[in-house]
């Protein structure tokens, strides 16, 4: 084993906002990579720690806490301690998982603020923001709706509309009002102090454009780059709020801290708060040293929604600061989809996963397995109870776990659970040994690459190895002639179980330390893996549990029941769109509606969502774009009657003329369903 020093690293997870549960597209954007991570390292015997907490501050728990009717603190009392209890139930093993709401945080965060500021970096500026005169406060972004002016979608937010993505000013909004009183904001002058990232620009283009060029994953650098080539503008670092850190300034009261200044200061606040715990130096984790190869190594596991506030923003806190590392990767994930839709908090389409754990006790590495086999590390990906159920029952069952349960019960049943004595090697052996230092090698540069999916393959595929090894040496068959060669095959078998607990631990900890407690055997360091002998003979072994057990179709059916029927109370819960401004009967007399019959119906090429059809309105028959394509089959549609408002002025997309617009009703999650007559009527019957 090399006796080189141990290297340093600083390992962040983003803090989730403490507002409510965590399902699976956290743990498969962040804290799952950050977590397989972290052990590996641990494994190997480097200086690490790993940094998390909750995220209390910003609008985010503000809008909760008005929604169940409680004081935010209570809201960040019940979801700190539900979600950091998850954590550890599911094997994220935080060092310290720290809060933004502790008196040591707001401390550092004004500390960070006030160099900045006696630096001189802020620029103050005045400026005019909305104001709710009945409330008597500034309204943040997510407090003001309005129709978006990309899409027309009346219920835009100040800083983004869900219908069309656009992203906002609050100033862009039509006809914009709070949601505290429901009245028309006034435009009122305020003060703020903002971070110049354009004049941060230059240095961020040589640190990351240059720097990080081949280093970061695509899809980061890609975002990266395409917000340097836009062009950086000042971005406030105070608000108008009364939830989060003080302005450590004089006469600054109802300011707070913007949330992306603070929150990623509390990993460095949660990383004093272990030091002080554990008697350590949380300098030598954040600080540059005198000597650069004594720099810790920092990197942030992260979701892509936040990546311009990890490699823009908060580095050029950080450098603006002087005295701080920089991030040396963020290796952040896409997104998980569900079942077939975005994951969604609001609309309830979530795995949560503190009620994973109560379905599946004890099966935390199941998940670990299956969300490692499918992470969004370089595009979207999708989680399915069924692809959950098939690698549960066809990989951890009839690999993983037959391979363990074989070579321990064989090993008890021949030779009293003592590891036999080999004897001379045959070629069958010796590849096979060799083949565990080929993956033990492999699976570290997955790791250390940050492909985890492929390191969790290559792992299971050691277990692939030593399964196929005993269907090909068949020890159950050779025991009646050659006692001695079973010896050797077990004793192979077993060094490979040996080395799949050690290998293992980083993606299935749970099941690591249950192989160990059947081996008998304390942890072993990741650089001995490769060992030719791992596992002595003559040790005692203890007795085999099964470590997997088969998953029945009925169990993942109601996991899809289940989610269903949340999502379908969620939306009955949830409030329908207000209704529009009275009209006269004049100006609905205006609008011409008939009954129409579809005659045909192809797909537009190149889009997703529309289907071309054409109708036979009973005045005509024409050719109507509708946005369906997602909902209808062009097949199925074929030979329904619909309503079509016939005397809307045509109008192209994607090269095709529309004449009319068919009539939908639109669900909360935004499905889509045609308006039908009950009955056949005429084509061309007038809807009044
Ligand atoms: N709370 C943020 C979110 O959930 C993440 C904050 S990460 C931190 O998107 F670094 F800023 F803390
Ligand atoms: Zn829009």
């Amino acid at each position: 084993m090399s006796a080189t020093k141990p290297k340093r690293y600083t390992i962040t997870a983003a803090l989730p906002y403490a507002n409510g549960p965590l399902h699976l597209g956290h743990i498969a954007g962040a804290y799952l990579p950050a977590d397989i991570f972290v052990r590996y390292l641990r494994l190997t015997h480097q200086d690490v720690v790993f940094i998390g907490g909750s995220d209390e501050h910003g609008v985010a728990i503000t809008l909760r806490a008005k929604k169940e009717g409680i004081s935010p603190q209570e809201i960040i009392d019940k979801y700190h301690y539900l979600n950091k209890e998850t954590f550890e139930k599911f094997g994220i093993s935080f060092d310290m998982y720290h809060r933004t709401s502790e008196k040591i945080h707001h401390e550092t965060s004004q500390e960070f603020f006030t160099t900045l500021y006696n630096k001189g970096e802020f620029v103050e500026q005045e400026s005019e923001q909305f104001y709710d005169e009945e409330y008597d406060q500034f309204l943040a972004d997510r407090y003001i709706v309005g129709t978006c002016p990309i899409c027309n979608f009346e219920n835009a937010y100040g800083d983004q509309c869900e219908n069309c993505g656009s992203s906002l000013n609050p100033t862009d909004l039509i006809n914009p009002k709070s949601t505290l009183s429901g009245q028309s904001p006034v435009l009122r002058e305020t003060k703020h102090w903002y971070l110049p990232l354009d004049k941060y620009q230059p240095w961020l283009e040589e640190w990351l454009l240059e720097g990080k060029k081949g280093l970061w994953k695509s899809n980061v650098y890609g975002q990266c780059s395409a917000w340097l080539k836009a062009g950086l503008q000042p971005r406030a670092m105070t608000r108008d709020l009364d939830w989060g850190v003080d302005v450590p300034l004089p006469n600054t009261e109802g300011k707070k801290l913007y949330v992306w200044l603070d929150a990623p200061i509390g990993y460095v606040s949660s990383t004093k708060q272990w030091a002080k715990e554990h008697n350590k130096n949380w300098e030598l984790y954040w600080k540059q040293q005198p000597r650069e190869e004594d720099n810790s190594t920092l990197i942030h596991f992260i979701g892509k929604d936040n990546i311009v506030f990890h490699c823009i923003i908060f580095p050029s806190i950080l450098h603006a600061n002087g005295e701080y590392i920089l991030p040396e990767n963020v290796p952040a994930n896409e997104f998980l989809n569900l079942e077939g839709k975005k994951i969604s908090t609001s609309r309830n389409w979530a795995v949560w996963l503190h009620e994973f754990l109560e379905d599946f006790p004890g099966k935390q590495d199941i998940l670990r397995y299956v969300l490692c086999s499918i992470l969004p590390e370089t595009k979207d990906s999708e989680f399915t109870w069924k692809d959950f159920q098939a690698k549960n029952n066809n990989e951890l069952v009839a690999i993983y776990g037959n391979f363990i349960n074989r070579t321990l019960v064989l090993t008890h049943k021949y030779f009293g659970g003592m590891v036999p004595e080999r004897g001379n090697l045959q070629t069958i052996d010796e590849e096979v040994l060799n083949r565990i230092k080929v993956l033990a090698n492999e699976i570290s540069a997955s790791i250390e690459n940050f492909r985890f999916r492929e390191a969790n393959a290559l792992m299971m595929d050691l277990a692939r190895t030593g399964n196929k090894y005993l269907a090909d040496t068949e020890p159950w068959k050779v025991i009646k002639e050659d006692e001695d060669r079973v010896k050797t095959i077990l004793n192979v078998a077993l060094q490979i179980a040996t080395s799949l607990s050690i290998l293992s631990e980083p993606f299935l900890p749970f099941t690591a330390a249950k192989l160990r407690e059947m081996l008998n055997i304390e942890a072993i360091a990741w650089q001995n893996a490769n060992n030719e002998i791992l596992i002595a003979s003559g040790h005692q072994l203890n007795a085999a549990s099964l470590l997997f057990e088969k998953i029945e179709d009925e169990v993942v059916e109601n996991q899809v029941k289940k989610l269903h029927e949340a999502r379908n109370e969620t939306m009955h819960e949830s409030k329908v769109i207000a209704a529009k401004n009275e009209i006269t009967f004049p100006d609905f007399e205006k609008i011409d509606i008939r009954v129409a019959t579809i005659l045909e119906a192809e797909k537009v090429k190149k889009s997703k969502k529309l289907l071309k059809l054409k109708v036979d309105t009973g005045i005509d028959q024409r050719t109507v774009l509708s946005g369906i394509a997602q909902y209808y089959q062009p097949e199925e549609i074929i030979g329904n009657q619909v309503c079509i408002l016939v005397n809307l002025a045509a109008r192209v997309m994607m090269g095709v003329e529309s004449q009319g617009m068919i009539l939908m009703a639109e669900d909360h999650d935004g499905k889509l369903s045609f308006i039908k007559p009950i009955d056949i009527v005429q084509n061309g019957s007038q809807i009044s």
